[in-house]
């Protein structure tokens, strides 16, 4: 027995040491590349130069270092990351743009957003923040939202209940307990609880970047759960979690309302994964200025100074191997044909279930160890987003910085299994959870880029098989019948809209339109319709899952990069993007980003 642990020991210490000393690459994170900010750029032509090169064999470059699979931030913050260690990389994006659901696009003069309405932990000097001012070399600048940011909005129009969410450690644990009087154990056991779960984290990141024979340990002999109260909490319900916290039924859903930021209803909710979103937005929250399309708009020159590009309309149909199933490249439909790109690595940003089942060859994707991969993750929740153009200045329509969580009642686990299992013309009559968000409220350059107008964007889940039946028709014309589905949805949540915002009437309207769970599989190919990539519930938490879902593929040069292989996320999916750059480079890039925090708040605090 004992020489059994010994062997294992020293097996492990082995392990250890080579990973220790294998040579790492450049740290890109060394130096501070921050440069003066430059005027933001409004034009939409320049724009484009940047976000809409598309592809042709002429643009790639030689001797690459690596392809990436999908510009989500993902992807393209990943490439970022390799381009300051020297190396050379193209990242292929299906769409007509870059940029994933940062993408943004323009309808009847009106620009939307896709997938970012706020992002927290900004907070100056903060590591989340240092790492993005390098990623952008200082460019990306955040405003930040209103406090209260959220307001959680309970029940129907006449018994309606609003409850704002503040930031700040102390300040919103206190404005809770002003709305709840007599709950002052409540919420500070909610606290309490919320603070623990967040010890331990680092071994998430642990887990997926120190080698897997490592990892295995860790999970088999529990000390993984053990070590870090993360992963031992990660078995419990939100909903068990607050109802033993309180009997009061708005404070149970003021405590969860966040799930709408990952989407699983609170009794699948693992607590640990509603942990981190609180405490993402603890210290408040912030918008890119200028709009998402920002965010790639700064990433992409840093991947070209490498020698690099980042090609748009570059559909990957598959990913090519040589006799020994090693990744050597991939190949991209040019119209009807398929034009091969070599590179030593690729890496995909296009989530687990289009890389493993898509791109894969058959005799690939039946390897027991990607079935098993597979067979731990589900697809997650379609999602529908409306999106509004309005005919008026944000005080004109009483808009502000802030975000709406509607529900139509408090029992949030109740009222999303009636809808999803609803039929689903009864289900578009009663969408019973909305998000309510104004951008152009938020981006103090809207004013300036589009006068007298304003955007108002929704979203909601929907199931992908309510709309699967139009699937294969085109894009921009799929019937009637499915434009009246998509308009009874469309009324639907604007009585809700008219209701919450009162200022905004139907004469302000100039354009609306909804995104469904097939809308999303066609701009930002989610197989399914998915919002936030696979399914992030319970089981999404166990230390073993996180141990075998990370970067490195059962197929060697093939490494996998975003929100699957992390969570979901602005945030989420650019530490995917930051384990995956670890394991490639060698080194905790988690720490080198740290380090280079504590260096520029140095340097800061000395000057002052
Ligand atoms: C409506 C909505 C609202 C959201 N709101 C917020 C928010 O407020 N705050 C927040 O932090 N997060 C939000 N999110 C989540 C967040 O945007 C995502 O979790 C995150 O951006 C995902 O990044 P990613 O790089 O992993 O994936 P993606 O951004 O999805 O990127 C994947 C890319 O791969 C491309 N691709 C797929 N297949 C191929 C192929 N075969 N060839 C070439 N390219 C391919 C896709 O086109 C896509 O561009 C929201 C998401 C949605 C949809
Ligand atoms: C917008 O509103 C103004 C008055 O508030 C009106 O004069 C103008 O015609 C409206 N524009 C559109 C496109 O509806």
């Amino acid at each position: 027995m004992w020489l059994a642990i010994l062997v294992v020991c020293v097996f492990l210490v082995l392990v250890l040491l080579k990973y220790v000393f294998s040579t790492p690459e450049p740290n890109p994170f060394a130096v501070d590349t921050r440069e003066p900010v430059k005027p933001i750029v409004f034009d939409k032509k320049e724009k484009k130069k940047v976000l809409k090169q598309g592809f042709v064999e002429s643009r790639v470059p030689e001797n690459l270092d690596a392809v990436i699979v999908g510009s989500g931030i993902g992807g393209l913050g990943l490439a970022v990351l390799l381009a300051k260690a020297g190396k050379k990389v193209l990242v292929l994006e299906q769409h007509s743009r870059a940029g994933g659901c940062c993408h943004t696009f323009t309808e009847k003069g009106f620009e939307f957003d896709v997938g970012i309405h706020y992002i927290g932990d900004l907070l100056e000097h903060k590591p989340f923040r240092c790492m993005l001012d390098q990623m952008t070399n200082g460019q990306l600048q955040w405003v930040p939202l209103d406090n209260p940011f959220d307001q959680v909005v309970l029940g129907p129009p006449e018994d309606r209940r609003v409850y704002p969410i503040y930031s700040g450690r102390n300040r919103f644990p206190d404005e809770l307990k002003r709305c709840f009087p007599g709950e002052e154990k409540a919420i500070d056991e909610y606290m309490r609880l919320i603070k623990k779960a967040g010890k331990g984290l680092w071994l998430l990141a642990f887990l997926k970047i120190y080698p897997l024979p490592l990892a295995k340990f860790l999970v088999y002999t529990g000390l993984a759960n053990r070590l870090s109260f993360f992963f031992k909490m990660a078995s419990r319900s939100l909903t068990d979690v607050v109802n033993e916290l309180t009997e009061n039924k708005d404070l149970r859903a003021v405590f969860a309302y966040l799930f709408g930021t990952y989407g699983n209803i609170p009794k699948d909710t693992s607590f640990s994964m509603h942990s981190l979103l609180v405490r993402h937005y603890w210290n408040g929250a912030w918008y890119p200025k200028g709009g998402a399309s920002e965010i790639a708009y700064h990433m992409i020159p840093i991947v070209e100074k490498a020698g690099g590009a980042v090609l748009v309309r570059a559909p990957v149909n598959r990913i090519l191997f040589n006799e020994a199933n090693e990744a050597c490249g991939v190949s991209v439909m040019k119209g009807q044909e398929e034009v091969h790109i070599h590179a030593p690595m690729v890496i995909s940003n296009a989530g687990i279930f289009n890389t493993y089942q898509k791109l894969l060859p058959q005799e690939l994707q039946a390897m027991p160890a990607i079935q098993e991969q597979l067979s731990m993750m589900k697809n997650g929740e379609g999602g529908l987003s409306i999106f509004l153009g309005l005919n008026g200045t944000k005080e004109e329509l009483g808009l502000n910085a802030q975000n709406y969580w509607v529900f139509a009642e408090n029992n949030y686990d109740e009222l999303v299994e009636a809808y999803a299992n609803g039929e689903r013309e009864e289900s578009a009559r009663k969408v019973p959870l909305l998000f309510l968000a104004s951008p152009s409220a938020k981006d103090p350059t809207w004013e300036e880029r589009s006068p007298g107008k304003s955007t108002l964007s929704l979203v909601s889940f929907a199931k992908y098989e309510w709309f699967e039946e139009w699937k294969d028709e085109k894009v921009t014309n799929r019937g009637p019948d499915y434009k009246d589905l998509k308009q009874t949805f469309i009324n639907t949540a604007l009585d809700v809209v008219m209701d919450v915002l009162p200022k905004i009437t139907r004469d302000k309207i100039e354009f609306v339109d909804a995104g469904t769970p097939i809308t999303n599989t066609y701009y930002i190919g989610a197989p399914k319709g998915e919002i936030y990539g696979a399914d992030h519930g319970i089981g999404r938490f166990s230390a073993k899952l996180n141990a075998i879902i990370r970067p490195q593929t059962p197929l060697k040069n093939l490494y996998l990069t975003g929100q699957d292989i992390f969570v979901c996320g602005f945030a989420g999916a650019l530490a995917g993007a930051l384990t995956c750059g670890s394991v490639i480079l060698k080194r905790n890039l988690h720490l080198d980003a740290i380090d280079l925090a504590k260096k520029i708040k140095l340097i800061k605090v000395k000057d002052e």
